[in-house]
């Protein structure tokens, strides 16, 4: 990679935990529009799970991924084992104080601390020109976003949309866990967030009125829980009470045993 560097090319990283989709091949897309090299990284990072998660559930298949990233031309495939990332007596760890506490971090005490130490020891390995993240992880995006400002990191940080299946539902290496009937409840999660961009065009601010609407559209669905569903300001992630252009609306719900996420931006 230095030698490349050396050499005056640029190198784009697209991280991974594997199992790819067409949602991370359009990262991969994305990141050869910025540099002359791409790598992608395939990692389980088991920091990042909890422990009552689905780390030994998760879905691996590194052939395919390999041949995957083949056909889409990309340069490397940096694959580490977990002793190789995380060799035993390791004590540093990078934490984030604010917006890890929300959301996706209230539900998953540890995960966004797991998910910025793995980012930014790839980070560090690879020194890349840019770096690119899906808007589908909205919450892990502005933490990365965060790290690299407040660390000084020289990266730049590219931003892929959201890739959807046919129906609505973001795509995810979890949407292997639904059944049939269960692929079907999933779609409540899309249609809260239509819910919302409805009321919110149809004039609708107080963001209590949009946060119970999402709530029941989920809640309609016998099998679908709510982890939350609520409009955040993305300066700071706190709840909002009035709702205004630029607002992110953002779910999680389970299904059975599978959690998924999913958000929007009001007036995008
Ligand atoms: P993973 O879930 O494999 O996702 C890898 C990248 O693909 C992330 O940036 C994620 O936001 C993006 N992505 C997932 N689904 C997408 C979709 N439907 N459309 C567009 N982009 C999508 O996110 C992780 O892995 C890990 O937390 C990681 C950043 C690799 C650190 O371990």
């Amino acid at each position: 990679m230095v030698d490349l560097k050396r050499r005056g090319r640029t190198i784009s990283l697209v991280p991974t935990m594997g199992y790819l989709h067409e949602g991370h091949l359009s990262l991969i897309r994305l990141a050869k529009q910025y540099a002359d090299f791409v790598v992608v990284s395939i990692f389980v990072n088991p920091l990042q799970f909890g422990p009552t998660e689905d780390l030994d559930a998760y879905p691996r298949d590194l052939e395919r991924d390999r041949e995957l990233c083949g056909s889409e031309g990309v340069d490397a495939v940096f694959y580490p084992s977990v002793k190789e990332m995380f060799p035993p007596g390791r004590t540093v760890f990078v934490e984030e104080e604010v917006i890890s506490r929300r959301l996706e971090g209230e539900c998953r005490p540890g995960h966004f601390m797991g998910v910025l130490t793995v980012v930014a020891k790839l980070l560090n390995i690879i020194q890349p020109d840019s770096a690119v993240f899906g808007k589908k992880d909205v919450q892990q995006l502005a933490l990365i976003a965060k790290m690299v400002a407040d660390l000084n990191i020289p990266v730049e940080i590219v931003a892929g949309d959201t890739v959807r299946e046919p129906d609505g539902l973001a795509m995810s290496s979890r949407n292997r866990y639904l059944s049939e009937d269960e692929r079907e409840e999933a779609l409540c999660l899309r249609r809260s967030l239509l819910e919302a961009e409805r009321l919110f065009a149809g004039g609708e601010r107080d963001a209590t009125v949009i946060n119970e609407a999402m709530k029941a559209v989920i809640e309609q669905v016998p099998g679908a829980r709510t982890d939350y569903a609520a409009v955040i300001d993305p300066s700071d992630w706190s709840p909002c009470e009035n709702a205004s252009c630029g607002d992110i609306v953002a779910a999680a719900i389970r299904i059975g045993k599978t959690r998924l996420i999913d958000n929007i931006v009001l007036g995008d």
